[in-house]
């Protein structure tokens, strides 16, 4: 049976990210679904309720009007047909003439014909729930028979109204407070981060500072020092020195609002080339294109190059021990320019692209998966631009686009 290999712990931490998202959008639905199915049962019951109220209302109604004026007619007439201060009812005689309303909010300063108006569109949308109930006025003196019709016309009563909107407007208040909370909290996050990314870097600047000094000024001493004969050692000495430099300047402009200038992009692709050319694979090959080679671009130097020599490390731990890494250096349309690193590497998988630029992805053994969250923030926050993988095919390569104003 073939062994199987553990994940890196960051992959781990964004695989399960994205389950407790799910687990999150299932047990909302599940709630808001259950929210909604219990209160449409209640709704139903009390919809089942309010129509026997009417149907004993049309009863008492049928009752009270062919009945003599009695003590069980005034029973009636005071405990059920007076009681109802809910239902909304209109009831209509045989010449459709409106003999009674309750619960129907008529606006009485207005004019007759007006309200005749308003009463009929009420009607309408009665109908339109519920059909009317058909009383039949039967005169009992002479053997029931029906003397008349009338018909009553109803609806939900206000509250059994709220009650079916009640889960939506419940819902909707907990979406948006879910929505703002969401937003506040990811705020607060960026924050934090930002803080953690300057200060570190600030950090790193300042401790780095006091030795490098010093190591300059050794580096003079040894240079005028007659007693050593190879001053080769010197100068690879001087060029160590100078590095560190550059990873000096680098840290402390990230902690820092670093100054864009105009600068020659050619130039400083072929600075990061330069230096990492002898440091790898001689089988790996550097191309760089362009069709201009004073293409300018405004950018913070020490960051850009710090950028593209990322993208570079990157292209050449994707390849193994050999390939080729093209970097095209593109006039765009708008003002921009577009800096294009391709490999000829394993490619990323597709499901991984949109993980490879977040702060702690990585793939490999010994990387922090930090190289590509640096590159996006020093392109994004510090010169405005975009990067992303502009296209990736498993085992032929990448190309990473990297997107600049131009000067
Ligand atoms: N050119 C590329 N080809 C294939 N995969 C890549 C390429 N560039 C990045 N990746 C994938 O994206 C992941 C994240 O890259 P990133 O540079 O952020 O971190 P890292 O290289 O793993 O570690 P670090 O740069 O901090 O040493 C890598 O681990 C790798 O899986
Ligand atoms: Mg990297």
């Amino acid at each position: 049976m073939a062994k199987k290999t553990p994940l890196p712990a960051s992959m781990d931490f964004y695989q399960d990210n994205t389950k407790l998202k799910w687990v999150i959008l299932v047990v909302s639905v599940l709630i808001s679904a259950g929210s909604i199915y219990y209160t449409d049962r209640l709704v139903d019951q009390l919809k089942k309720r309010e129509k026997q109220q009417v149907e004993l209302f049309a009863k008492a109604m049928e009752y009270a009007i062919v009945e003599d004026f009695n003590t069980n007619v005034l029973f009636v007439t005071e405990e059920i047909i007076n009681k109802n201060h809910s239902i909304p009812i209109i009831l209509v005689d045989d010449s459709g003439q409106i003999a009674f309303t309750r619960n129907v909010d008529v606006d009485s300063t207005r004019s007759e014909k007006k309200i005749k108006e308003q009463l009929d569109q009420e009607i309408q949308s009665m109908t339109e729930t519920y059909e009317p109930i058909v009383i039949e006025l039967r005169d009992p003196t002479i053997n029931n028979e029906i003397f008349g019709t009338q018909r009553l016309y109803y609806k939900n009563s206000a509250l059994l109204s709220q009650l079916i909107a009640f889960p939506y407007i419940q819902l909707s208040v907990l979406a948006i407070f879910g929505f703002i909370s969401y937003l506040a909290f990811n705020y607060s996050r960026t924050a934090e981060q930002n803080q953690v990314w300057v200060g570190l870097a600030k950090e790193t600047a300042h401790q780095l500072g006091t030795p490098l000094s010093s190591l300059m000024a050794w580096v003079e001493v040894l240079r005028e020092d007659h007693d050593i004969k190879n001053k080769g050692i010197v100068d690879e000495l001087d060029k160590d020195v100078r590095k560190l430099r550059v990873v000096t300047e680098r840290f402390s402009s990230i902690g820092s609002t670093p100054v864009l200038k105009d600068e020659n992009v050619y130039q400083l692709v072929n600075n990061v080339v330069g230096y990492l050319q002898p440091r790898v694979s001689s089988k790996i090959n550097f191309e760089v294109y362009t069709l201009s080679e004073t293409i300018q671009a405004r950018v913070h130097a020490p960051l850009f190059e710090w950028v593209v020599e990322n993208l570079c490390k990157n292209a050449v731990d994707a390849m193994g021990s050999s390939g080729t890494i093209a970097i095209k250096i593109l006039r765009g349309s708008d003002y921009k320019v577009f800096i294009d690193i391709s490999d000829t590497g394993k490619g990323i998988p597709k499901p991984m692209v949109q993980n490879v630029f977040k702060p702690g992805f990585t793939t490999k053994k010994r990387g922090w998966g930090l190289g590509l969250a640096l590159a996006k923030r020093i392109i994004e926050m510090y010169h405005e631009g975009k990067i992303f993988v502009k296209s990736s095919e498993e085992n032929m390569g990448t190309t990473f686009r990297i997107e600049l104003m131009s000067a």
